[in-house]
């Protein structure tokens, strides 16, 4: 390790809590443009991560650098708690208008995901005067108490709590769950849901919200069958249950629509944004009907502020006028076929899978078992690094390769990074990535 990066990540070890930190590698960012990110010592890398889905229009995007120097220089804060500014109700309206549903809307706005999913969980009995909420088998929703609650990734299933909050199993063509084809995995986890959850510990009529991401993200990469939504939507019609649609990862573009959703053609009830939406600042949106954001109390001082509104309004208008959709769609279609060329050479890749740019590659040890080959996604990972790309991996076995690029990034690039990709593939199978350097980077 370089002594500059060496010496920060000392430091790192000293003074920041392991609580907040999932570590591949040992990367200290200095600055960051584009798709590509310094680090102190002048390496450059290419970015297949996006900060976990974060900066779907680039780093340092001019028109978002622009508008949020205009707002600095208005002031560095402008609340939403007690006062009111501009951007907050025009990013209202543009969020509105964004999301389908012919039905009285309004916008919530927070600073994470978590808090997010949070309100969410926290007003619906008030909205709806049922108790139970409905998620799913390695869905992420975050880390605060009832976001913690609803989620059932491996990572954070040991904490006490969430006896209201139903975990059914989510449909994955790869590991279908009742170990049926992987067409019918979304038939069968529905019908487990209603014929078998619904009669027993969770009678529907007590059921407020569904809450589902409509490509599970942490959990895997996990693209379902095409009937997976519509059937939860007609589930949720029958029983009048909200379905909520949790789009803060793969929401904003990545997937080819704005909202992963929308390759579904359902019309959710409750839309939750995050992430991308600010660009990397703390900004998040629920966007659901006036009965249930109106109902109770849920705020952060910092809440709606006019500079994460004004980074969410050059979010979207960066993703219109640089028709960023349309790029996710060939640039990711590109990137899919890349992916599936490596997989026809490596035997450790046992699936490819993902919409647009977000494309998950799983790894097994064997195509028949499908035994997962964590020890090396966490090695191909370190290498890639080593080589100058940076990608996570993910997934309830921590054995899926997440490739998250920027919207912005090209053809050109997506080759590159494919290449340093096959390298690291090829040096792992080889034996040349050694258990002990990867230990300290225990990821998840
Ligand atoms: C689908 C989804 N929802 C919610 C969250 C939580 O967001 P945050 O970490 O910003 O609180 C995440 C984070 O990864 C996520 O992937």
């Amino acid at each position: 390790m370089p002594a500059k990066v060496a010496s920060i990540f000392e430091k790192d070890k000293r003074l920041i809590a392991d609580a907040t930190k999932i570590r591949f590698f040992p990367l200290v960012v200095d600055r960051a443009d584009g798709t590509r990110i310094t680090d102190v010592e002048g390496k450059q890398y290419l970015d297949f991560t996006s900060a976990w889905a974060l900066a779907n229009t680039g780093y340092s995007n001019s028109r978002m650098r622009a508008a949020l120097i205009e707002q600095l220089n208005k002031s560095t804060f402008t609340g939403l708690v007690s006062g009111l500014h501009e951007p907050a109700v025009e990013l209202a309206q543009r969020l509105i208008d964004l999301t389908p549903g012919d039905f009285e809307k309004k916008v919530w706005f927070g600073l994470s995901g978590s808090d997010a999913n949070e309100t969410v969980g926290r007003l619906l009995p008030a909205a709806t005067g049922k108790r139970r909420i409905v998620s799913f088998i390695g869905g992420y929703h975050g880390t605060t108490g009832t976001s913690l609650n609803m989620s059932a990734h491996i990572a954070m299933t040991s904490d006490i709590g969430g006896g209201n909050i139903v975990k059914v199993p989510y449909p994955h063509p790869y590991r279908p769950p009742f170990g049926e084809a992987p067409i019918e995995c979304a038939e069968k986890a529905i019908r487990f849901l209603s014929d078998y959850i619904f009669k027993t510990i969770c009678p529907p009529d007590d059921v407020a919200a569904i809450i589902v991401e409509a490509v599970q993200s942490d959990g895997g990469d996990i693209v379902p069958p095409p009937d997976f939504l519509p059937m939860l939507e007609a589930l949720c019609r029958k029983h009048n249950i909200y379905l909520v649609l949790d789009e803060v990862k793969v929401g904003m573009g990545r997937t080819g629509e704005m909202f992963a959703f929308q390759h579904a053609d359902v019309v959710p009830d409750v839309v939750v944004l995050g992430k991308s939406l600010g660009g990397g600042l703390p900004l998040s949106a629920v966007v659901g009907p006036r009965k249930l954001v109106d109902s109770g109390f849920s705020l952060f001082t910092a809440t709606g502020n006019a500079l994460c509104c004004t980074a969410g309004l050059a979010t979207i208008n960066t993703i219109e006028q640089d028709h960023l959709i349309g790029k996710a769609r060939t640039v990711g279609d590109y990137l899919h076929t890349k992916l599936q060329t490596l997989r026809t050479d490596h035997r450790l890749i046992g699936d490819v899978r993902g919409l647009g740019m977000f494309q998950g590659v799983e790894l097994v040890k064997d195509h028949t078992s499908k035994e997962p080959a964590a020890i090396e996604a966490a090695k191909v990972v370190y290498r890639a690094f080593e080589l100058g790309l940076l990608v996570f991996y993910v997934g309830m076995f921590s054995n899926v390769l997440e490739i998250t690029p920027p919207l912005i990034m090209t053809e050109a690039e997506v080759d590159e990074g494919i290449d340093i990709l096959d390298q690291a593939l090829h040096d792992v199978a080889a034996g040349r990535v050694s258990d002990e350097l990867i230990a300290p980077f225990a990821g998840w």
